[in-house]
């Protein structure tokens, strides 16, 4: 069975959400989603709309998705690919050649991020309604 990993914070899903797990999860047959706490995303300076609970929670009735895991830090990379067995690494391009020194461990694959949508557009445009 071919293993994918993705990460993100995952907050008031949307269609840039949906295509990326869609197409993350046809790279191989069990997609694994993890998804930053509310914790590392404080150290992040960001705050979610929704907690790590309802964003897992959301996350886990999407179709493509078969595991959500809780991603607490930027080192744990290496060692969920190794724990999760994960053949494949994916992650919008945004996000292009940052983590090629997985390549080590697994295959890395960068996915075309969808135009004109994303979390932070979604709160500013909500802020005009
Ligand atoms: N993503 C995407 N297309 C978008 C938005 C996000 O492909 N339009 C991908 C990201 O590249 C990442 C994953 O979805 O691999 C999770 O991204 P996340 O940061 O949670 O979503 P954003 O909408 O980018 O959130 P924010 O605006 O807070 O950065």
């Amino acid at each position: 069975m071919k293993k994918v990993i993705t990460y993100g914070t995952f907050d008031l899903i949307h269609r840039g959400h949906i295509n990326i797990l869609k197409r993350a999860k046809e790279l191989g047959d069990y997609l694994i989603v993890a998804v930053s706490s509310d914790e590392f995303n404080e150290l992040k300076g960001k705050k979610s709309y929704y907690t790590f609970e309802e964003r897992k929670y959301i996350l886990e009735s999407i179709k493509y998705v078969d595991q959500v895991i809780k991603e607490d830090n930027w080192e744990q990379k290496i060692s969920d690919v190794t724990k999760y067995n994960a053949d494949v690494f994916v992650m919008g391009d945004d996000w292009k050649d940052k983590f090629d020194f997985l390549k080590e461990y697994c295959e890395v694959v960068y996915l075309t991020r969808t135009e004109n949508i994303s979390t932070t557009k979604i709160k500013n445009d909500l802020k005009n309604v």
